[in-house]
């Protein structure tokens, strides 16, 4: 059990008003708050230890490359990948699956080989194959959903795979339904056909104990802003033989080992797909996060959030007018995310009537047109909970959607 008092007195925005009432913060899908300890360590790092990393032999400048490498080693702890060379900063989730599509893909994919990705994923995991198809001449093919039941079609994964898909590219857990999708499941089939396994881990890193080793993959994505950690840094963690094998996307300073007239050679890895100074106080601000996520226990996060939907889903449910999307109950294949849709209610006016009653939610296609085309959605309004949230939180959004109803007269 969390106790979510003592957590909720570390994130100072918690305690703020939005028009005269106490906020009720229900957009963790679209990005976390952030607690003391990681707006500190940030504090610290710019106030104390400034300097830029790799690069000065001098007091400051080693601090900064300790505590910026230091960040690293904790985010390859916290996933249990085998190695730091293996951990790339990035910007985003977005920066890292582009990394993949840009690199990698570009460098080993040609006319006609397929990418299999699905109709549940972020645009982020679907633009970027897009533009390969355009480039490249790959063939794009997406793994249907079921609309009613709110998981991928896994039966037709099968005949979706053949000795042509290079790349299954899927979402470990939906930003728009919450569903948490069998992974490892995707891992064996892929790799039975001889296909690498992209996972977009965005919305799985933040809720639930994620293990490299575990579920197999050979690159995963995710971004900092939804684990309590700053904006601007993201991560892609790839197996090492392939970030080995593969050439740089960005060049300039920091991912060469040496330059002549003539050429450059490639700086070790991971460096070698960090060109420039990175965000150094970004990542730091992530380690402090990991560290935070790390005390609490990832387990006790997604148990909390478990216990959230067992909650929250039968209220829906039981809601005339609303429909919820998504698997129906709660369960271990389900996160805390509930996007539904009111009869006679445009998303967007549900979300304005909230926010006027200090609740945060996120209203419109939610990055997932597909997904929501499946759903037969123009849009959608979604809450997503976290560790901090509480189930008075919970009930004020329930009786919310009532006083709503009643502004709408239905
Ligand atoms: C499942 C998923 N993938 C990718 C992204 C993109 O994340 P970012 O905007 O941080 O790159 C998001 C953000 O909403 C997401 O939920």
């Amino acid at each position: 059990m969390l106790d979510t008092q003592a957590i909720r007195k570390e994130f100072p925005i918690l305690s703020r008003h939005v028009h005269g009432k106490p906020l009720v913060y229900l957009d963790n899908g679209a990005t976390s708050q952030k607690p003391l300890a990681v707006m500190q360590a940030m504090d610290d790092f710019l106030r104390s230890h400034n300097a830029n990393v790799h690069r000065g032999i001098y007091t400051l400048s080693e601090e900064a490359t300790a505590l910026y490498e230091g960040a690293r080693e904790k985010v390859q702890k916290f996933i249990n990948a085998t190695s730091v060379e293996e951990i790339i900063f990035t910007r985003n989730a977005t920066e890292a699956i582009n990394l993949v599509a840009l690199g990698w893909a570009r460098q080993n994919l040609k006319a006609g080989d397929e990418v299999l990705t699905t109709e549940m994923e972020h645009h982020s995991n679907i633009v970027p194959w897009q533009m390969l198809v355009k480039e490249r001449g790959i063939v794009l093919k997406f793994l249907p959903a079921k609309a009613a039941e709110g998981v991928l079609d896994v039966a037709q994964l099968d005949a979706f795979l053949t000795p042509k898909t290079k790349l299954v590219c899927v979402g470990h857990m939906s930003n728009l339904l919450g569903t948490v999708n069998p992974v490892t499941t995707f891992v064996e089939k892929a790799h039975a056909v001889g296909a690498k396994v992209l996972v977009d881990g965005c919305q799985a890193v933040p809720h639930l104990p994620v293990d490299m080793q575990k579920l197999g993959a050979d690159f995963y994505a995710f971004s900092g802003h939804k684990m309590l950690g700053p904006t601007g840094i993201g991560v892609l963690w790839a197996r090492k033989k392939i970030l080995e094998t593969t050439e740089p996307v960005l060049g300039g300073g920091d991912m060469i080992k040496e330059v002549t007239k003539a050429g450059a050679s490639w700086n070790n890895l991971p460096w070698k797909f960090e060109a420039g100074t990175p965000n150094i106080v970004g990542a730091i601000g992530l380690g402090a996060a990991v560290n935070y996520l790390t005390k609490v226990g990832m387990e006790n996060v997604w148990q909390h959030e478990q216990e959230i939907t067992r909650y929250v889903m039968p209220k829906l449910l039981a809601i005339p007018r609303l429909k919820v999307f998504g698997i129906p109950k709660a369960s271990p294949e389900r996160g805390a995310i509930f996007s539904f849709w009111i009869e006679g209610m445009h998303p967007h006016d549900i979300a304005s009537i909230f926010d006027e009653q200090g609740i945060a939610i996120r209203a419109g296609h939610m990055c997932s047109q597909p997904m929501l085309e499946v759903l037969g959605q123009p849009a959608a309004a979604r809450v997503s909970f976290y560790l901090y949230n509480t189930q008075a939180e919970a009930d004020v959004f329930l009786n919310a959607i009532e006083d709503a109803k009643k502004v709408f007269g239905i």
